[in-house]
């Protein structure tokens, strides 16, 4: 019998059938993610599952999934799924590194310069019929060219949105972990520490994986030691910024404003003071959303869980140590 395999959700592109030729496929067909109850009864079954950012995978589902050899997750980031628990159950996880690099930091740069120049605001503010004269003092924002950057996590998103902002001609500080010497020679990249970065950069652009280290990484005194009137990009997890004190130091008039791809939580409840922020630039996490990479990032996420279930290392396993002797 064909392995049995749930897919949490319809993909773009081709890979899903490229899925069914050589598994069962069952595919949830709401637009909206299958209830917890629901994965866990698919999961029961199942021996893989194809699962996006949306999808919790946790010790409970697993230990309810006898079956289960691998679980392919349809993003790079895996703050989802509880990786130890799979390894401990030598269940393979894997992801989509690389493809989405180069559309995720486009996405970061089209924020960053809609926010700093007040794209989303012009546009309503012509379609509300507003626009009575050139006003000389009219939608002000800040230059970009010539700003200080300041990237934290120089992985391949943040070098990627770095060379973007080499062309505007932006000075450039990080923080990582690791130095990246070969980065800093190529892009003109500063390495600084976390306090310096806060206080000297005009924009703040995020680009780390949502870990336990990097939960609340721009809590409210980090928000507090950042430049007066800065802005802050967010194309990477939403419980990276403590969401509340953003608001109050945006409120406050401390930072000059926000864009945000993702929240805490997604989506945001209506009645999020964001929604009334003007100065805050919102977009629904759609940053790797460009026709060509979604439909590479389904297409690499059936590799994954077919490798797995022939007993190979998925081409990008996020655990894979479970393939050592
Ligand atoms: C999207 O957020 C991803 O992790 O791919
Ligand atoms: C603006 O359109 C200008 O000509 O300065």
């Amino acid at each position: 019998n064909p392995p049995r395999i749930f897919v949490t959700r319809q993909l773009p592109g081709e890979a899903l059938a490229r899925l069914a030729v050589h598994t069962s496929p069952r595919v949830w067909p709401e637009p909206l993610p299958p209830p917890p109850d629901v994965l866990q009864a698919e999961a029961r079954e199942a021996e893989g599952l194809i699962t996006l950012l949306t999808d919790r995978v946790d010790e409970a589902l697993l230990a309810s999934a006898p079956h289960l050899r691998v679980v392919s997750n349809v993003a790079v980031g895996h703050d989802n799924i509880d990786v130890g628990a799979c390894t401990a159950r030598r269940i393979a996880v894997g992801n989509t590194p690389g493809v989405l690099t180069e559309t995720t930091a486009d996405f970061a740069f089209a924020l960053l310069m809609g926010l700093a120049r007040r794209v989303a605001e012009a546009d309503a503010y012509v379609r509300a019929g507003q626009w009575r004269t050139w006003d000389p003092g009219l939608l002000l924002g800040p230059d970009v060219h010539g700003a200080t950057l300041g990237i934290v996590g120089l992985g391949a998103i943040g070098a990627a949105v770095a060379r973007r902002a080499r062309g505007f001609g932006m000075r450039l500080l990080y923080v990582n972990r690791r130095a990246r010497p070969e980065l800093e020679a190529e892009l003109g990249l500063t390495r600084v520490d976390k306090a310096t970065l806060l206080a000297q950069s005009d924009v703040v652009s995020l680009h780390v994986p949502l870990t336990p280290d990097t939960r609340h990484w721009l809590g409210r005194a980090e928000l507090a030691s950042m430049k007066p009137g800065a802005l802050l990009v967010n194309t990477a997890r939403g419980p990276v910024v403590d969401q509340s004190a953003l608001v109050d130091a945006i409120q406050s008039g401390h930072l000059g404003g926000a864009a945000l791809d993702v929240t805490d939580p997604e989506p945001l409840p209506l009645d999020s003071p964001l929604l009334k922020l003007p100065r805050v630039l919102l977009a629904p996490h759609i940053a790797s959303a460009s026709h060509a990479t979604r439909g590479r990032m389904a297409s690499m996420a059936v590799d994954n869980l077919l490798a797995a279930l022939e007993g190979r290392r998925p081409p990008n396993c996020v655990n894979p140590e479970i393939y050592q002797p």
